[in-house]
């Protein structure tokens, strides 16, 4: 949700904590600030807006001091205003947070009658008051962290300077991630590997529950219980140290790009290609027949990812999947059956919906698995299995890049499952692994759609609704395209099954309503034809998004007019959703760059949605 950067340095700390806001802004961007311990005491900038507003409040009083704590906020107690900017300070204590303190109503009562005053509305704002009066209390820095953190309820990554204890960071992790980054001779925190990239490839991942006293060159860690504990230093691949735009205008239309070698990558670790099958480590880690069911958890995009999934395990391994938006499913009291697979889908593997999910499903005693873009999240380190996808750092707030990983490990895994249940034989495996493999090429082909879905976006971007249709594996990613679109370009987009229409959505056609249909040649293409008929008779526009132009029954009159096709790619109906994934997405995208909206950042998201 938020980012967090600390430095223990050799050099100055301003410039460092602001580069590493700049990769950390895609997390959140509401407000950033920094606190640099300086000569005359720590001191602090912050500003409203995006991190260039911070670093012009610094160029006009710059911060000197090799020791500071940086923090890119997205709002969840205060609205994004100087005063609700992190880092929050009480006295010698300045902190910044990643995350939400559940019991800070109680708490911010309890320091306001002992006397604290606030100048905050946000919940992190009473971790400075209580560490500052634990500090008063007589405990020696170290103690009186450890007995702030026993006092808090919720979630939290954290990073505090105490004046006084100079070089010195104190940081702790419970629900939001936390790595500590190994320099020579300096130290750093952060929010994610990506942060402390500039800095150095060697981090920790603490664990749920650690807490840390870094001094220039050590990490004092220790668990939840207090026991001091090692944990192993990593070295992280220099894509995840390091993630640049290039050429493009933005870091999604670049990601956009990827797809050919991202979806290759993932492909590659699920797929034989020379045996034409599932590779063996792939179905040594699991066997489906033991599997009587797969629960599918996820949120948003992800979320569709696993709808997505169900129509080819159902196809072709006929094995039951239920999908389920995480935040639904943690709440009510789902009935679990015997030999059910709880499978968690995200791009972070931090999703705090759905990393509750899971527990909920370890805890009923279910096996898990958690399909994650980032190996080292906490889902990848509690599910029973991790499957990878290798999208690499996805940075746009839109995931792109991370939902075709997404569907090709799972449509991999589809083809596993149907092997080892007996589904499929061998020649059908090949072929379908066959398909998969070319995948990558078609995805490139996909993507030399670009200048032809341009065309049509200026009209797309003047509308107010648009609305988005599909049949089978198509709907859900109809639905992916109304959301890629309504968080990009703030457009109101709806997705509807196309047979549905009928059933209501009908009503909203108009001239107004621009209605994007995504109907790749397959079994089910002259039914969606025929809803597009029904659309264009009703003065209804049509973007049509088909490799069949030639089977769209021709259209007479006005209605001719309102008809625009855009000519995909040919492909099995199998990997359909992965080629067609990539008009909507630059659909999307050049609709979003007509409106002038900040694609990589769209308002009020963030990318990593640790709290609920
Ligand atoms: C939309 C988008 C979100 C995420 C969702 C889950 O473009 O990115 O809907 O898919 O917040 O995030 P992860 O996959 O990290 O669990």
């Amino acid at each position: 949700m938020c980012g967090i950067i600390g430095v223990i340095g050799l050099s100055e700390a301003a410039p460092r904590l602001i580069e590493s806001l700049r990769r950390l802004e895609y997390r959140g961007y509401d407000s950033a600030g920094i606190a640099v311990v300086t000569e005359t005491g720590t001191q602090r900038r912050r500003a409203a807006g995006k991190i260039r507003q911070l670093e012009s409040v610094v160029e006009e009083a710059p911060l000197s001091g090799r020791v500071g704590i940086g923090h890119t906020r997205w709002a969840t107690h205060g609205a994004p205003t100087v005063d609700n900017a992190h880092p929050h300070t009480s006295g010698p204590v300045t902190v910044v947070h990643n995350g939400i303190i559940e019991n800070f109503a109680e708490l911010k009562a309890e320091l306001i009658a002992g006397g604290h005053l606030f100048s905050s509305d946000t919940d992190t704002e009473v971790i400075a008051h209580l560490f500052d009066a634990t500090l008063k209390s007589g405990l020696k820095a170290k103690d009186a962290f450890k007995a702030v953190l026993d006092r808090l309820n919720g979630a939290y990554a954290l990073a505090i300077i105490v004046e006084g204890e100079s070089n010195t960071l104190f940081g702790a992790r419970r629900g939001s991630p936390l790595v500590v980054g190994w320099g020579e001779g300096e130290m750093f925190l952060g929010s994610d590997a990506l942060a402390v990239g500039p800095f150095t490839n060697r981090v920790t991942y603490l664990e749920e529950g650690d807490w840390v006293v870094l001094t220039q060159d050590a990490a004092d860690i220790h668990d939840a219980k207090g026991f001091r504990v090692n944990r192993p230093i990593t070295t992280v691949s220099a894509s995840a140290a390091l993630v640049e735009k290039g050429a493009y205008r933005h870091f999604m239309e670049k990601e956009v790009h990827e797809q050919p070698e991202s979806v290759q990558r993932t492909l590659s670790a699920y797929l034989d290609p020379v045996a034409k099958s599932a590779r063996a480590d792939i179905k040594a880690a699991i066997d489906f027949n033991s599997v009587a069911r797969i629960q599918i958890i996820a949120c948003g995009t992800a979320y569709y990812a696993g709808c997505i999934a169900k129509y080819a395990f159902e196809k072709v391994a006929g094995l039951p999947v239920d999908v389920e938006v995480a935040s639904e499913f943690r709440y009510r009291t789902p009935a679990m059956t015997p030999g059910t697979l709880g499978l968690a889908v995200s791009q972070s593997g931090e999703t705090a919906d759905t990393l509750a999910a899971l527990r909920w499903c370890k805890g009923e005693g279910l096996k898990t698995a958690a399909l994650v873009n980032v190996h080292t999240s906490t889902m990848a380190r509690e599910a029973d299995l991790m499957w990878p996808t290798h999208a690499g750092p996805e940075i746009g707030v839109a995931s792109t890049k991370a939902f075709t990983a997404q569907l090709a490990a799972l449509l991999s895994l589809a083809v596993a499952a149907a092997a080892q249940r007996g589904r499929i034989d061998a020649t059908e495996e090949a072929r379908l692994v066959q398909c998969l493999l070319e995948t990558s090429g078609l995805i490139a082909e996909a993507l030399l759609m670009d200048p032809d879905v341009q065309r049509i976006t200026y009209e797309l971007s003047k509308a107010r609704d648009v609305i988005y249709l599909g049949r089978g594996a198509m709907y859900p990613l109809a639905l992916e395209g109304a959301l890629k679109l309504k968080e990009i370009s703030y457009i109101h987009a709806e997705g509807y099954a196309a047979g549905e229409l009928k059933h209501g959505p009908i009503a909203l056609i108009d001239e107004n309503t621009p209605v994007v249909v995504i109907a790749p040649d397959d079994e089910l293409f002259e039914k969606t034809a025929s809803n597009v008929q029904e659309v264009a008779a009703r003065g209804g526009r049509v973007v049509m998004i088909t490799d069949a132009p030639q089977k769209v029954p021709s259209l007479s009159g006005d209605a001719a007019k309102t008809l625009k096709i855009v000519k995909g790619p040919t492909c099995d109906p199998f990997v359909a959703p992965l080629v067609y994934a990539v008009p909507i997405q630059l659909l999307a995208y050049h609709t979003a760059v007509h409106k002038g909206t900040d694609v990589d950042q769209p308002r009020n998201l963030a990318k990593s949605v640790t709290v609920e």
